[in-house]
């Protein structure tokens, strides 16, 4: 029932807008129910989610785990100032994010949003810098994204996400190209090392595999053990972003791992809950544990370290340890999947990892002749054909722009349903 008067109600009713801010003129599917990988709309309509909500639903909906977490839920004091207690819920899951990303010695601190994360870890690599670069400069790349909060923003290559906000942006943050495109790995490492050198820059921010601003473009791991070891030598801290890439998402449980990176800060967050909760982590190694001034104010947020999340994120993150070899048998199936799925349709080109593809769509093929972008096309003929995708689009370094349709299926997804997930998408790029 709305808690709104009823002259409130009256007047955003004459307006034709709905009360919550931002959505969009025209009718949004309103998602009534959901389970396995399936969401059902008000009209009884049902898509296969295909980008596992927004990449934080790993497990689908109604998972077995999860729904056993959520009962045990009521036995759990539901909220426990992180300033004043310690909860023996989230103490559980720092522990255990430690031995799941084997982590030894790092510590852990909890936020809210992937952006809050985000922000924690700037704020730590700040107070960690040397003398010389404690200027809260930090410097990441094109075409990433770090969140919406005005840090994350200003450290965001995500132009389009930046438009709006450029004024109350840090106006010191410092983007360099990334290795997309065909740019030169050398070219790119040599523009870090610019900044490096010119600019007092506290740390260096990456996605080790990017996110749907980049479509999904994994960086060479030549170019981030390139970034490692100038950060090194020049006292820069480093940043892993995998708030998307992590948690078996793009193959190994952090994506970092598989170039042999050490972040001075990982962030994850997303599937963390498996989307039954917003939490998101830093991961604090050693090297900042032992810069960190005896007397500093780390500051939190009222939601940090909450129970109920710490108690959900335990189940979320014991059941994709479980699925562990099932992601990998997950991710081969997909990748042959796509290879010989999409054939003679729209596609360019499929850029990703694991569970984790962007497709790159023609703009001249005949379906997106239309007033609105390829990839918003390709996303509506997905979703009339029952399956949930995340459209993307950027402009290029040449000036073009790149148009692609993003997949991240959830864990739990067997094979016959990554089959007709497959099967609906190339039926909606014939
Ligand atoms: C790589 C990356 N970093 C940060 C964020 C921000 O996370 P949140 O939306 O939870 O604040 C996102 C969200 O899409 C992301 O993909």
């Amino acid at each position: 029932m709305s808690t709104l008067m009823p002259q409130t109600m009256g007047l955003l009713q004459q307006r034709g807008e709905p009360a919550l801010l931002g959505r969009t003129p025209e009718k949004l599917p309103s998602i009534e129910s959901a389970f396995g990988i399936y969401l059902v709309d008000d009209l009884g309509n049902q898509f296969i989610d295909g980008i596992s909500g927004a990449y934080a639903a790993v497990l689908g909906y109604s998972h077995p785990a999860m729904r056993a977490a959520l009962a045990d839920c009521g036995s759990v004091v539901p909220f426990v100032h992180n300033a004043r207690f310690s909860n023996i819920w989230a103490d559980e899951l720092a522990e255990k994010l430690t031995e799941h990303f084997v982590l030894p010695d790092h510590r852990v601190y909890f936020s809210v949003s992937g952006a809050d994360g985000l922000e924690a870890a700037m704020r730590i690599s700040h107070v960690c810098a040397p003398p010389e670069r404690k200027t809260g400069t930090f410097c990441s790349l094109r075409f990433s994204y770090h969140g919406a909060t005005l840090g994350g923003l200003s450290a965001s290559g995500h132009l389009k996400a930046r438009q709006d906000y450029v004024g109350a942006l840090k106006t010191d943050s410092v983007l360099v190209p990334a290795p997309l495109d065909g740019a030169s790995i050398e070219d790119c490492l040599s523009a870090v090392e610019q900044a490096i050198r010119e600019k007092p820059i506290c740390a260096m921010i990456v996605e080790p595999v990017m996110g749907n601003a980049a479509g999904s473009a994994p960086l060479p791991t030549e170019y981030l053990v390139g970034v490692q070891q100038l950060c090194t030598a020049h006292g820069v801290g480093l940043i892993a972003d995998e708030i998307t890439s992590g948690f078996g998402r793009t193959g190994p449980a952090l994506a970092s791992k598989l170039a042999g990176l050490s972040p001075d800060i990982t962030v994850v967050g997303k599937a963390l809950t498996a989307g039954y909760f917003p939490i998101s982590a830093a991961l604090v190694s050693p090297s900042i544990l032992e810069r960190l001034p005896l007397r500093f104010t780390l500051l939190g947020h009222s939601h940090s370290a909450q129970p109920i999340g710490a108690r959900l994120g335990l189940a979320a993150v014991n059941e994709i340890e479980r699925l562990r070899p099932r992601i990998d048998e997950l991710a081969a199936h997909l990748n042959a999947l796509l290879t010989d799925g999409l054939k003679g349709s729209a596609v360019v080109e499929i850029q990703g990892r694991g569970l984790l593809y962007s497709i790159k769509l023609d703009p001249s093929y005949r379906i997106f002749q239309g007033r609105v972008s390829p990839s918003t096309i390709a996303y509506e003929r997905a979703l009339k054909e029952g399956l949930l995708t995340m459209p993307g689009s950027r402009l290029t370094d040449s000036g073009t722009t790149e148009e692609h349709l993003t997949i991240a299926p959830a864990y739990s997804m067997t094979d016959g349903e990554l089959e007709e997930m497959i099967t609906r998408l190339a039926r909606a790029l014939e």
